[in-house]
Formats: C-alpha cells, structure tokens, sequence
C-alpha cells in the first residue's frame, strides 16, 4: 500500500505546483467599482456603455476573445494604445485606439482591465499595479500604437 500511496501522494503535489490558466480569482467589490468608473470615464466613448462597441468601427469588448490574453498583453495595449487591422471573434477591425498612458495611472489601469474581465470576459488572473507599471516601463520607447503583429496576434 505504502509503496503505491507515496508516489501517488508526489504526483499530485506536483499537479499543484503547475500554474492554473484560470484560477478563479475576483476582484473585490471596490475594485470592481472604481474600474467600472474608469471604465464609464475613459472607455465607453468608443467601445460603448454595454461594452458591446460599434459594428465596423470600435471592436467589442463584451465575449472579445482579445480578453483571455495575459495581464502584460492587455495592460500594453491600454498603455500605448492599438492600430491597423485587428481580428476580435473572428471579424476584423481596422481602427486606431489612442494610448492612455498619460491619461491613467497604474492602478487605474489594473481596476479597469479587472473590471473589463471580469464583466465582459471569463476573469482570469488578476491584473496587478505592478503588472501596470513593468509594461508601462518595458514600452517607454513605442511611441505608436501597437499593431496586432507586433503583439503576437492578429
Ligand atoms: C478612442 C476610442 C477608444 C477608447 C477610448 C478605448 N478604446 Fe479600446 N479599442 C479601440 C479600437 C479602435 C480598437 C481596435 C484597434 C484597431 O482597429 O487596430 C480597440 C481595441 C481594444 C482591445 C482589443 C480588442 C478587443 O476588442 O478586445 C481592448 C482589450 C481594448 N481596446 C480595451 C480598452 C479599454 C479597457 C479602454 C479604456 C481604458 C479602451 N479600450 C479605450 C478604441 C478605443
């Protein structure tokens, strides 16, 4: 018995060291708050107060599969913004958003981005200040919006 248990019992530490896509983490109910009020502040101009944006013109965010990328992905596009022709489910946009790095702080963008997840997407790991404010340093030189290549998509 012994002889099978022990390896089984090392299997399965080891299954709990291995990072989970999804852990089911939230945020908390003031986080949600102040990203919603970002969100209502900074975002809806474009991608609409349902998230749902404008057909042809401003992607959705709401099912947007863009929203299962990682924290670093998504903080670089609201830091230094997005452009040229962008694939989101499957139909393409071809737009320009305008970089928010002087607009909001590192915090700001954290609660929006855990907001946007949580309410349009299937949340996901936490997006964190400090998440914020290394890709904010690490793109300091990209002056332009990104384009889809350059992040790894389409
Ligand atoms: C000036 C209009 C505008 C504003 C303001 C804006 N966006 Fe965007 N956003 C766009 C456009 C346009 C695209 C697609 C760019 C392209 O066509 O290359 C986009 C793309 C995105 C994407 C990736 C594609 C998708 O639909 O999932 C995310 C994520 C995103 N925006 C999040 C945000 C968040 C969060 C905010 C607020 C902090 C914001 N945007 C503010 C216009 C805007």
């Amino acid at each position: 018995m012994h002889r099978i248990f022990l390896p089984l019992f090392g299997l399965a530490l080891l299954g709990a060291d291995t990072p989970k896509a999804d852990p089911a983490v939230k945020p908390d109910a003031d986080a949600l708050a102040r990203g919603q009020a970002v969100y209502m502040r900074t975002c809806i101009a474009c991608h609409q107060p349902n998230g749902k944006g404008i057909p042809a013109v401003f992607p959705p965010l709401d099912g947007s599969d863009w929203l299962e990328s990682d924290t670093t992905l998504l903080s670089k596009i609201v830091l230094r913004g997005l452009q040229g022709p962008v694939t989101v489910n499957g139909t393409t946009y071809n737009s320009v958003m305008a970089p928010l790095a002087d607009v909001l702080k590192d915090p700001e963008i954290a609660d929006v981005l855990n907001y946007v997840r949580t309410t349009y997407g299937k949340g996901g790991p936490l997006v964190t200040p400090e998440i914020v404010k290394e890709a904010r340093a690490a793109t300091a030189n990209q002056k332009q919006p990104w384009t889809a290549a350059e992040l790894g998509r389409k």
